[in-house]
């Protein structure tokens, strides 16, 4: 409808730069921290710097833009799309000095958090190792790095039995509990599990095949909205389930097992749930 996607892609690309350097070369050996929803959830002063570095940006470039981020401050617009960012994804990877860690930046048609939400540019920035994933809707997917850029392709896995499969937990203990009891089902069935720490970073391994399935209960927007459509865009197929007990499902995979794994992930997540009441 008149955007031009490539555009959107570049300013993604370059907000997600701008913010990666202050993350990777202003890192304090002392990080600031406060806790949020339990006290492993913690946000360092790099996210709230990170954050506003990226308002800033999107201000100057996008100014009739909404901005939806993880951490305080979003923004309104009137243009009809939403910025969706997490300024930095994988906090605890970053806190402990585990490269496995991103900036995710993209623009949202449509509500971010309601089901017709649908992401048509983004990048997911890996500062530490150098790694910009980026896409656009219709546009592929691709990796830069230094040496250059490559368009990205999902696996051809067609075995459940042989899918190397990421996922991640969330911060509440009863819900981390939930989610390691569906985890310890999953194990029979698949080749083996990765737990990395970074919603978006995994999405993008998914897309360029260092893992062949990722799903997870629970995500925000901002973990998922640039990895969705970089995933989408290699070829993986995603699905998800709203109202699942611990928080909507969110799952991506290579073709050949997206049918088999859908229905895997689906089945133990419903059933390792609680009620909706009992979520955290
Ligand atoms: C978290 C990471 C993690 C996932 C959690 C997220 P944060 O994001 O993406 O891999 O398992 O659900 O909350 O807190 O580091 O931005």
């Amino acid at each position: 409808d008149g955007v031009d996607l490539a555009a959107l892609e570049r300013v993604a690309c370059e907000v997600a730069g701008t913010a990666g350097r202050l993350v990777l070369d202003e890192r304090p050996a002392e990080l600031g921290t406060t806790v949020k929803s339990s006290r492993t959830d913690v946000v360092t002063e790099m996210d709230q710097r990170s954050q506003e570095l990226i308002l800033e940006r999107l201000a100057a470039l996008r100014p009739d833009d909404a901005v939806l981020g993880e951490e305080e401050g979003g923004t309104s617009g009137t243009s009809g799309i939403t910025w969706v960012v997490d300024p930095i994804d994988g906090t605890v990877n970053y806190l402990y000095g585990i490269p496995e860690y991103s900036v995710s930046v993209a623009a949202v048609v449509g509500d971010p958090a309601g089901p017709d939400g649908r992401p048509v540019a983004g990048a997911v920035l890996g500062p530490a190792r150098g790694e910009l994933f980026h896409a656009h809707e219709g546009g592929g997917a691709r990796l830069t790095t230094a040496d250059g850029t490559r368009t990205l392709r999902t696996t051809d896995v067609d075995d459940l039995g042989l899918t190397l499969v990421g996922t991640g937990f969330g911060y509440v203990a009863e819900r981390r509990t939930r989610q390691g009891r569906a985890v310890a089902d999953l194990l029979g069935h698949v080749r083996d599990i990765r737990r990395m720490g970074s919603a978006a970073l995994d999405l993008c391994a998914v897309a360029c095949g260092r893992l062949d399935a990722y799903y997870e209960t629970g995500l925000n927007p901002w973990d998922r909205a640039a990895g969705q459509l970089v995933a989408a865009e290699a070829g993986a197929v995603l699905g998800g389930l709203a109202d699942v007990p611990d928080g909507d499902l969110a799952w991506a995979a290579a073709p050949g097992v997206a049918g088999a794994f859908g229905d895997l992930v689906r089945d133990l997540t419903t059933r390792h749930g609680i009620p909706a009441s009992g979520r955290a």
